[in-house]
């Protein structure tokens, strides 16, 4: 069994599990494991607590009444816009676009930017391994627009072939959207040498940052990103909310996405004027609860600290590889040296799915399949893999009871 004692030198995990009411039931019979935490993250009791009270106390429409709590609600919605300008150290609030999520962020620049800047020829630059989300609205896009989808190759350990995309740089190229940490493979990708390259031909980056929020201190101004989008769910916020920052320059260049309330300055049958940042791309009634929720969570994270996140997630990245590869029947799929606390992997003679049902019926959770990346899936020549995600309020005890479920399934399986 994993030492307790592992942790004396950090916070304690065990005061910090107590904040996630979730975590602490049975599921089929057996305590609960979630390492399911790059699909979503559980969210703590002060998350919780947040949306119910703004539901109780204040619950009313932003940017529209005059009315007290209306403007309660529009300083508490707006208040979390300045929350996430912080997190990601932003020059401005008004480049912090509210959202429902990564893939609705992704869709509004793949169709604005797209729109305003994508021409027949061009080429779109995304990388083998994207999520569906980071695929599919550029490929919409390319079609739309008469323009190209290159898609930078990856190596047999899951990173980027940067040989390759330097070559794929070019003059056709509009956009490159990449992602930051794969979902699949964990890999950490070189974002800023990306970047850097890119900006020496003037081409604009979308970094897809769902990943990478939840485990890693981001600076947009550090790493000059173009666009950045990234879901609040996986950041122990509430689901439906999300994060599109984008560069002030590219943000008012941009047409409107969608169309309709809050986002216009005059409207007439002739001709509708719209409002300026963050309005414009904020179309209808948002998330109002959520976001209040996020903010919250963005509270609690700063409280426990990336320091203590990156500790904790390292310790289990590290314990975790170790003890599958200990069984001598593992594949792991995605070994990068700059990897985050994901493990996609195997077991030899045995479908993810059926293991996957076995581990279930034992309380573990974790995620089988193809995990919203199939080319990846293609590339590796597998059917999917089972994925272990841990998060900082998980422990090496649970590592052990993967481990054991494990054992279990391929007993009866293998
Ligand atoms: N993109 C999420 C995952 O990786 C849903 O599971």
């Amino acid at each position: 069994m994993a030492n307790a004692q592992t942790f004396e030198n950090i916070r304690d995990i065990h005061s910090v599990r107590e904040d996630f009411p979730i975590l602490h039931q049975e599921v089929n019979g057996k305590p609960l494991v979630y390492f399911d935490n790059a699909a979503t993250s559980q969210k703590p009791q002060v998350v919780i607590d947040a949306v119910a009270s703004y539901y109780q106390g204040i619950n009313s429409n932003v940017h529209r009444g005059v009315h007290k709590l209306s403007q309660l609600a529009t300083d508490a919605f707006e208040q979390t816009r300045n929350k996430v300008k912080n997190l990601l150290n932003a020059q401005h609030a008004y480049e912090v676009i509210f959202t429902s999520g990564t893939t609705a962020g992704i869709n509004l620049v793949a169709s604005s930017y797209g729109q305003k800047f994508v021409s027949p020829g061009d080429e779109i630059l995304i990388s083998h391994m994207e999520h569906h989300s980071n695929i599919v609205p550029w490929q919409l896009l390319c079609e739309r627009q008469g323009a190209h989808l290159k898609v930078i190759p990856i190596t047999d350990s899951g990173e980027l072939d940067m040989e390759a995309f330097y070559e794929l740089l070019s003059e056709k190229t509009k956009l490159i959207s990449l992602v930051f940490i794969s979902n699949a493979l964990g890999t950490i990708n070189p974002v800023k040498e990306i970047i850097q390259a890119a900006h020496s031909k003037e081409i604009p980056v979308l970094l897809d940052a769902a990943q990478a929020i939840p485990h890693q201190a981001v600076d947009v101004q550090e790493l000059d990103c173009d666009f950045l989008v990234f879901s609040g769910h996986k950041i122990l916020a509430p689901t439906g909310t999300g994060i599109l920052y984008g560069k002030e320059k590219w943000l008012n260049e941009m047409p409107p996405f969608l169309g309709g309330g809050d986002m216009i300055d005059v409207v007439r049958f002739e001709k509708t004027t719209y409002a300026g940042l963050p309005h414009k791309f904020e179309a209808g009634t948002p998330d109002i609860a959520g976001v209040v929720g996020m903010g919250t969570a963005i509270d609690y994270i700063q409280e426990i600290g990336y320091g203590f996140i990156d500790q904790q997630e390292k310790l289990l990245l590290e314990y975790g590889t170790r003890k599958l590869e200990e069984l001598g029947y593992i594949q792991i799929i995605g070994t990068s040296q700059q990897k985050t606390s994901v493990i996609s992997f195997l077991i030899e003679g045995i479908h993810p799915y059926d293991a996957g049902t076995i581990l279930d019926h034992m309380g573990v959770a974790i995620r089988t399949g193809h995990h919203c990346t199939q080319p990846i899936m293609e590339r590796f020549s597998i059917p999917g893999t089972m994925r272990a995600s841990f998060a900082f309020y998980n422990t090496l005890e649970e590592i052990d009871r993967l481990i054991e479920a494990i054992k279990q399934a391929k007993l009866m399986l293998g």
